[in-house]
């Protein structure tokens, strides 16, 4: 542990913007939080909670009221950690900022989920390129508390050390399935679709943008097709992946993918926003306002 928290941010440069790693475990420095601070997540607090009201599956809205999170300060994570290890037996630990692939991997295949101690500015209370506080806590720590999820998410990170072994190409397979599933996924419940994904439930646009408009594509989970599927980073998803459960996600990641990297070797990837003829198809998006290029 050290007891130094920085802030380390992407930075800007000629090039644009370029992703900073660090790998330390730290304190949440709960006491330097600023009036600021708490203003930013409460007010990005209270505006997702309202547009997610109808929106985020039942599961994420009902475990944030098991975990008590409110709107008037920044939630202490030794306080989350409580609930959080007696019900699934994860725990959030502090980090400051985006850590290596093969860093991440071995916390979450030790149910140890990162989270970045700092808050994005005021100015960027709309958008932010990298994980803050808001996007790592409000987003990703709620289903944590669900068994199943938290048995994929454990599973997701024993997949990646493994994926590091074997080569890049897996990685890339691998990263498709957490990005179309943990960050950016869709579930079909009584109610009609809704969203689980922490990239979304973080962004007061996506969230609404994912679910009622047209544009989008919106197709049935399918693990070997969502590992070929390139994604944006830069713009909402051109298409979004419905599960009927988190049991089908946690039984998808149960054998060993080697074989599956293999197959997948020998294929094209798919670009975001194509419809294949063996999709079950939700919605097929009109794709109003897709940028042409730049998937990623
Ligand atoms: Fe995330």
């Amino acid at each position: 542990m050290t007891t130094q928290s920085r802030r380390v941010e992407h930075q800007q440069t000629d090039k644009g913007t370029v992703p900073v790693y660090t790998t330390a475990v730290v304190e949440q420095p709960w006491t330097s939080y600023s009036r600021t601070d708490h203003a930013t997540w409460a007010t990005l607090f209270k505006r997702q909670q309202e547009i997610l009201l109808r929106r985020a599956c039942r599961e994420f809205l009902d475990n944030q009221g098991k975990f008590g999170m409110a709107p008037d300060a920044i939630p202490k994570f030794g306080d989350l950690n409580r609930v959080l290890k007696k019900v699934t037996g994860w725990e959030l630990i502090g980090v400051e900022g985006l850590l290596p692939e093969l860093t991440f991997f071995d916390h979450l295949a030790n149910r140890r989920f990162p989270v970045t101690w700092w808050i994005r500015k005021p100015e960027q209370i709309d958008y932010i390129t990298e994980p803050d506080l808001f996007h790592d806590l409000f987003g990703h720590v709620p289903l944590l508390l669900n068994p199943v999820f938290a048995d994929y998410m454990q599973a997701y990170g024993k997949g990646g050390v493994k994926a590091h072994g074997i080569g890049a190409e897996a990685l890339v397979n691998l990263t498709r399935l957490y990005w179309y599933t943990v960050e950016f996924g869709l579930i079909k419940q009584d109610d009609g679709l809704r969203i689980y994904g922490s990239g979304i439930v973080s962004s007061k646009g996506e969230s609404i943008y994912c679910l009622e408009s047209p544009s989008p594509n919106r197709i049935g989970f399918d693990m070997p097709r969502i590992m070929r599927t390139r994604y944006r980073i830069d713009t909402y998803q051109k298409t979004y992946f419905v599960i009927d459960s988190f049991e089908q996600l946690m039984d998808a990641t149960r054998p060993d993918f080697t074989p599956i990297y293999a197959a997948l070797s020998q294929q094209d990837s798919i670009p975001a926003g194509a419809v294949l003829p063996t999709d079950k198809v939700y919605n097929r998006g009109t794709g109003a306002g897709w940028a042409q290029d730049g998937d990623v």
